[in-house]
């Protein structure tokens, strides 16, 4: 009877570990469980309807010129992106300038794209850029030498050297930082940075559920960061070398016309078919991120800190990605608290409807 019961838990145990062994390291996910999160809501059927209709369109952009390599190593880097909104540029450069930063190497760049039309820059953008004075390191505001869109905004301005550690945060100009964003950062790099399953980091507290449920996306309550299959792009750190990745695999593959980064069950990819049919999907570049992190397994780290409070907030400004603006922010993290920094080692995944997934040996 005990041999027969000792077997039993010898059976249970490789089961367990069969099973945490999907989860966390691919080699082993022999049961694609990444790719089954999405499944939820649409079926390969419609997809393959989703495809054939979206063939026509041709990808709308094949990437430009990078910046330079950078051949130097701040600690942080921070990109500014902005087109002609000068007023929320001097919002976030201010709330920047009140950031704690550790006398820590910064540099701070904003780069300002140019007009479809003319190719003309945005004056009074320019110059609310040029008469902004940064306290903590240097500072560079960069035109774009022509128009390259929202696309190149994100993916072209980051061009780190390949041995470099550091830290990048990319941020659309209707944002807020909280002072502590850069802590956050810090820590979250450090203790996660040498996984090979993160696409990067999220700096917003509130998110919509990408597969369409009700609600802000939320992890467990006692954690104080989970993951996500889907970046945030209010604000948005990525993870150095799954960017490079991302980066190649984007300029490699926009060259196919016919190819559409389409992922199932997830409302981008409805948005970007219906933008596709009004010609417009040059505003989705977020809709490649999204299919190479779920075609690589990739997830996004989010913050669940109380109330939901952001390293960044979102004004939503009327633009690009809002008709009008919506002023209703979202509460900002005012003050920094030790328990921030319990970053649990295997931080609890979310799937795209806010389902928490824990799988935990007891
Ligand atoms: C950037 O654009 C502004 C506004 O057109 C112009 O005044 C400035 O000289 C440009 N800077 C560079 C380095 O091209
Ligand atoms: C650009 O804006 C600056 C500051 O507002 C102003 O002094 C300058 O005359 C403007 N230049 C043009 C070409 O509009
Ligand atoms: C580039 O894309 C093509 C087709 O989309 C693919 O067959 C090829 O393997 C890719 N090359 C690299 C280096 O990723």
């Amino acid at each position: 009877m005990g041999r027969r019961n000792k077997r039993l838990q010898v059976l249970l145990c490789v089961a367990i570990i069969v099973c945490i062994l999907q989860i966390v390291n691919s080699k082993w996910n022999i049961f694609n469980i990444g790719k089954h999160l999405f499944q939820s809501r649409t079926t390969k059927a419609e997809l393959k309807s989703l495809t054939d209709l979206a063939k026509d369109n041709k990808a709308p952009y094949q990437g430009e010129a990078p910046s330079p390599k950078s051949s130097n190593h701040p600690d942080l880097r921070i990109i500014v992106v902005v087109y002609n909104r000068p007023q929320s540029l001097e919002r976030l450069l201010n709330s920047l300038n009140e950031a704690h930063y550790f006398k820590h190497n910064v540099e701070l760049e904003v780069w300002i794209d140019r007009s479809k039309k003319d190719g003309s820059i945005h004056n009074a953008t320019y110059y609310a850029a040029r008469k902004f004075n940064f306290l903590h390191g240097k500072y560079k505001v960069c035109n774009h030498t022509k128009h390259v869109g929202i696309y190149g905004q994100w993916i072209d301005t980051w061009n780190p050297a390949p041995d470099s550690r550091e830290i990048a945060v990319i941020l659309e100009d209707d944002l807020t930082v909280s002072k502590h964003f850069y802590l956050w950062l810090i820590n979250v790099h450090r203790k996660y940075d040498d996984r090979t399953d993160l696409a990067g980091y999220a700096l917003q507290g509130r998110s919509m559920k990408h597969g369409g449920a009700a609600g802000n996306l939320r992890g467990p309550d006692k954690d104080v960061c989970f993951m996500y299959p889907i970046l945030g792009t209010w604000g948005y750190s990525p993870h150095l070398k799954n960017w490079l990745r991302f980066v190649e695999w984007y300029k490699n593959v926009s060259k196919d016309a016919s190819f559409q980064p389409l992922v199932p069950g997830i409302l981008p990819s409805q948005w970007w078919q219906v933008f596709q049919k009004q010609g417009k999907t040059n505003g989705m570049w977020s809709m490649w991120h999204i299919y190479h992190a779920w075609n690589n397994k990739l997830w996004t780290l989010y913050p669940n800190l109380e109330d939901s409070r952001g390293l960044t907030i979102s004004w939503k400004e009327a633009g690009l990605h809002y008709k009008k603006g919506d002023t209703s922010a979202d509460p900002i993290l005012q003050e920094w608290k030790p328990v921030y920094e319990d970053l649990p080692r295997e931080p609890a995944r979310v799937d795209v409807n806010g389902k928490v997934l824990r799988f935990k040996i007891q």
